[in-house]
């Protein structure tokens, strides 16, 4: 494999490939948790006390906050936000928790990682997140913000940093190689809620994507090939660091294997090791923020991630302008992060708007524009594998991304954000008391041709959303 734009164009879906015969190996279902047998636990907080506005906070994602240490009921708020269990369900005779963040066919391949000091109730050391308890697994004890910072190549101000990683064999177990175009997208819905948390409280937060590869996974213990580092979420602005001091605990617990039957998908390994870092020769831009904030009411941010569900059941009502301005603004139009926002377009398919003609638009320099009128319900449906609750969305957000440069970091970085402003439209959403569904099954080819992109301009990722 060249690039990631062969990988993405290999990894399509097409009429003959969704028809090729695929049997899930239920005697090899993965473990949606990874357990460190014996490990010192910490008992995190119960999550409380997130009452500020969802639509403010995600309008402010970009806005200037403070850079401060975290609480021991901050650091447990910013754990369940971004992993915490949220309902749970019988499946087949067994207990089954799904989360806060969304995850292609409820894989969950992500894991959360959290380097942590000066939180007087917990020694310093670096941590696992356990969803299954909402607890913190003690790997290593000790103050590791030296080499962190070495691995990040940024200065670390304050007393908490989150990793997020993929175990990609979840996901693989029923995607294949598709798999990691999910595990970027659901480490970016994973980065957009640790993002929202931490501007709800006032903090400075970016979701970094580029640092050392090598240097970050052996500090979390995780092999870089089964399991690799996707983001970082920094509670401030990263500032460049240019470190040579790296101490490695001198041992990681082991912890029990995910899958009975190993799972290899070297095309997988392969896209993910093309993007690579080694070093720390790189230019980080951060957005700036939008100037403009609208007066909104909705729902408090801890009640939006505690109600947050993927819904599929639009009722095809129309929704006012308003919603939808408040949609479209608060979610797609900046993410503080450092992979070089924005790296994707979107197009929406509208129907049902009020004050708004139906049909596909996009965003041209901070203004909508009316690409193709009509009623595209339909098509859009077929589209997405012929997923009928589609046809009833309100807007269906279609990200896309030029392969002019094919480079697998930036391509690393456009797939987490497609993930990250999807979160953001859940949100969004479910805070107006409107519903979205996430879709990473589409038709690729058919919908770049439906869009009329360009030749190297293709599909990432669709977002449906509508009244409920
Ligand atoms: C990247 C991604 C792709 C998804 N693709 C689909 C899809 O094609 N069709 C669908 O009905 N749901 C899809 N979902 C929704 C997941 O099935 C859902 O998140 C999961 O079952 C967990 O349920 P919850 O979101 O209600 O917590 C997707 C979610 C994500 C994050």
């Amino acid at each position: 494999m060249e690039n990631c734009l062969e990988y993405h164009r290999a990894t399509a879906h097409t009429f003959e490939s969704v028809r090729r015969p695929h049997y899930l190996d239920w005697s090899n279902y993965p473990s949606p948790y990874k357990f460190y047998p014996g490990v010192r636990k910490f008992k995190l907080l119960p999550f409380s006390g997130l009452t500020q506005e969802t639509l403010d906070t995600l309008y402010r994602l970009c806005g200037e906050g403070v850079t401060e240490n975290l609480s021991l009921q901050e650091l447990s708020n910013l754990a369940f936000a971004m992993n915490g269990i949220t309902k749970v369900e019988n499946f087949h005779g067994e207990e089954f928790g799904f989360r806060t963040t969304p995850s292609a066919g409820a894989l969950y391949p992500f894991e959360l990682y959290l380097f942590v000091r000066d939180v007087p109730e917990i020694p310093d050391g670096i941590y696992h997140y356990q969803p299954y308890d909402h607890s913190l697994e003690l790997l290593s004890e000790g103050n590791y913000f030296e080499s962190l910072q070495t691995a990040l190549c940024s200065t670390v101000d304050t007393n908490v940093v989150a990793v997020i990683t993929a175990i990609y064999s979840r996901s693989a177990w029923k995607y294949r190689t598709r798999a990691y175009r999910y595990c970027l997208l659901d480490a970016g819905h994973m980065a957009g809620n640790g993002v929202a948390y931490l501007r709800s409280v006032g903090l400075d937060a970016t979701a970094v994507s580029l640092f050392q590869d090598g240097l970050l996974n052996s500090l979390i213990g995780v092999d870089g090939r089964e399991e690799f580092a996707l983001c970082a979420l920094l509670p401030q602005r990263p500032a460049l660091y240019w470190g040579e001091e790296f101490k490695l605990p001198e041992a990681f617990p082991a912890s029990l294997p995910v899958v009975k039957k190993p799972v290899v998908y070297p095309e997988i390994e392969e896209v993910h090791s093309l993007g690579n870092l080694e070093s720390c020769e790189f230019y980080r831009s951060i957005p700036a923020s939008p100037e403009y904030f609208p007066e909104t009411s909705s729902l408090e941010l801890g009640k939006t991630l505690l109600k947050r569900r993927s819904r599929r059941e639009f009722t095809g009502k129309p929704i006012t302008f308003d919603q939808f301005r408040f949609l479209v603004e608060s979610s797609l139009l900046c993410f503080p992060s450092d992979w070089g926002f924005p790296l994707t377009n979107f197009y929406l398919q509208v129907k049902n708007v009020e004050g708004l003609s139906d049909g596909i638009y996009t965003v041209v320099e901070g203004q909508l524009a009316l690409v193709s009128p009509g009623d595209y319900s339909r098509e859009m449906a077929y589209l997405c594998l012929g997923q009928g609750f589609v046809a009833f969305a309100n807007v269906n957000v279609v990200f896309t991304y030029s392969f002019e440069d094919s480079g697998c970091r930036r391509y690393r970085g456009a797939v987490m954000e497609a993930g990250a402003l999807g979160e953001n439209l859940y949100l969004s959403a479910e805070s107006m008391g409107l519903g979205a569904c996430g879709i990473g099954a589409f038709y690729d080819f058919d919908l770049q041709s439906f869009l009329s992109l360009k030749e190297e301009e293709l599909p990432l990722y669709v977002v449906s959303t509508g009244s409920l």
